[in-house]
């Protein structure tokens, strides 16, 4: 796969990208990454990417011009233009999947002030957030998204990561994770983990991630959760 991320802020990219899974993707040949200025497809004496917003208000607005042009200069047929923006869809590990399926993504950064609506309207494919909360721009939000992507790509993790049932991936979050000493400041691992007992374990795993999930995140629970719930004996809200 080939990511282009398209910046006001390519030194961000540096420190995250050259470490971690991502690193490795890359090394590997599974990800070509490419982070580019947008002031490159400026054309004035002083590279100006934003202008004021029309009619009026605080803050300045990324214009059109150096986006699509930028696009034209690397875009292919059937890249992904994704928007990063608050005013986006809410970012799921089901539209990470989605977005692993292109062959080519392009990232835009934007900034809250605000991106020329043209480029949303005309441009982008999609419009993505990360979250219900408001940053400075779009920047962490592409690294959140190429994380996410690329360890996603078949040879990116090593087996062992890969065969792991994941959290949201199957919509339940995780079950709890031990490794030794088998006692920490008088705390120990459930019994069940270490016994050896597979049919057991297995029981228990499910129960516990179905347990912290009605706990965290009830909004996750589906009418067939809801069932299996009460099968497991934990307790629950009613529907
Ligand atoms: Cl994609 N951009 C900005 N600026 N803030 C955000 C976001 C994106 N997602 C959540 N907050």
């Amino acid at each position: 796969m080939r990511i282009d991320i398209l910046t006001l802020f390519p030194e961000m990219f540096a420190g995250p990208f050259d470490a971690s899974i991502v690193h490795r993707a890359a090394e590997r040949g599974i990800v070509e990454i490419n982070v580019r200025n947008l002031r490159d497809w400026t054309h004035d004496r002083h590279h100006t990417a934003d202008d004021t917003p029309f009619g009026g208000g605080p803050g300045m607005v990324l214009k059109p011009a150096p986006i699509f042009e930028a696009v034209d200069a690397i875009g292919t047929p059937d890249a992904e233009i994704v928007l990063l923006t608050p005013n986006g869809e809410l970012l799921t590990q089901r539209i990470v999947q989605q977005l692993a399926e292109a062959s080519h993504l392009i990232l835009i950064c934007g900034h809250y002030e605000g991106v020329d609506e043209r480029v949303a309207e005309h441009l982008a494919t999609r419009l993505v957030s990360i979250g219900d909360y408001v940053l400075s721009g779009g920047e962490i939000p592409a690294m959140v998204v190429t994380d996410a992507v690329a360890r996603l790509l078949p040879g990116a993790l090593g087996c062992a990561d890969s065969v792991r049932e994941e959290a949201h991936a199957e919509g339940l979050l995780e079950y709890p994770q031990y490794t030794r000493p088998a006692v920490y400041r008088g705390h120990p691992v459930p019994e069940v983990v270490r016994s050896g007992n597979h049919q057991g374990l297995a029981r228990w795993k499910r129960r516990e991630a179905l347990r912290r999930t009605n706990e965290r995140r009830p909004d996750l629970i589906r009418p067939e959760h809801r069932e299996e719930l009460g099968e497991l004996g934990v307790d629950h809200p009613p529907a």
